[in-house]
């Protein structure tokens, strides 16, 4: 199975929104990852055939997506980032009904709605209706949705947001054990959601591919440059802005760092191993780091 994706571009007046993307996906999970505005939602909806790029094409082993149609539809399952909506269902009507618009049989759907109600965790509260749901716990039947048809390609974004950390381990032992005979791509800007799953991560910045690597390929890349050391408070707010900052920790007058550098940024810093947030920074900057 292979999803290729050639020269993708979508523009919008003079942005665009996923610039030149292209890149071959096979079985195995795929993380998404870049900041707020990349271009992983446009991707993705390029990727489910809700929106024709402006330029490129996609295909599934060799056929255009677009052509395929309600056969490519069969195979997929999606979750948009933006998820809701149907308030006066409970989760358990909600899934029977997304189950009938997928064409499946009731008496199979009835068994699939109730074994993915308790896959996500959402059995004790089935009956409930939708619109007394928390965030995370929506997120979760946007999750048994998307799974509903046992997809072939499972196109999830930002999965997690929402999600509280136990609920994240929960889905990333999901995700690894239905990936086996499937593609799934999932977004975030959450490093650890894709740091133990995903088989390759893909750093979309601005609208362009700009990594596609192994995590350990991208951890490797960065060896020998990621640094801590420990300083006083005046020094680092004298300094704070000349530095690629992961991270800041206070204690008492003194500030230890996290940086990265390609050369010793000082003679008592000491080199750490690189962690994927530290990639994160590498390519994206961290402007949130105190
Ligand atoms: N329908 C649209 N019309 C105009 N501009 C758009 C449209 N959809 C997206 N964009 C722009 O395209 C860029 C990419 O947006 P997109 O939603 O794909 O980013 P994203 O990586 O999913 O961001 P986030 O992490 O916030 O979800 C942004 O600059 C956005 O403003
Ligand atoms: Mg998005």
């Amino acid at each position: 199975m292979m999803l290729k994706i050639e020269n993708v571009t979508q523009q919008y007046r003079d942005v665009y929104a996923v610039k030149e993307v292209t890149c071959e996906l096979t079985q195995g999970i795929y993380g998404l990852l870049g900041p707020n505005g990349a271009g992983k939602s446009t991707l993705m909806r390029i990727l489910v055939d809700v929106l024709k790029p402006t330029k490129g094409r996609v295909t599934y082993n060799g056929k255009e997506i677009s052509i395929l149609g309600e056969n490519y539809r069969d195979i997929l399952g999606y979750l948009p980032q933006e998820f809701g909506g149907y308030s006066h269902f409970t989760a358990q009507e909600f899934l029977r009904y997304v189950a009938s618009l997928k064409g499946i049989d009731s008496r199979v759907a009835h068994e699939k709605v109730d074994g993915l109600l308790e896959l996500v965790g959402l059995c004790n509260v089935k009956k409930k209706k939708l619109k007394g749901f928390s965030g995370g716990m929506t997120r979760r039947v946007g999750i048994a949705q998307a799974l509903l048809n046992d997809p072939l390609i499972l196109i999830l974004d930002e999965p997690t947001a929402g999600l509280d950390p136990s609920e994240r381990i929960r889905l990333r032992g999901i995700l690894s054990e239905i990936s086996k005979d499937k593609i799934i791509l999932l977004s975030t800007h959450i490093v650890s959601d894709i740091e133990y799953v995903a088989n390759e991560v893909l750093l979309i910045k601005e609208g362009e591919l700009i990594q596609k690597k192994a995590p350990k390929e991208l951890l490797a890349a960065l060896n020998g440059q990621v640094w801590t050391m420990v300083m006083n408070e005046d020094d680092f707010l004298k300094n704070k802005q000349h530095l690629k900052l992961v991270n800041a920790s206070h204690l008492q007058g003194q500030v230890e760092i996290r940086i990265i550098s390609d050369k010793e940024p000082h003679e008592q810093a000491v080199t750490v191993e690189p962690r994927l947030e530290d990639i994160y920074v590498y390519y994206f900057g961290a402007n949130d780091v105190v």
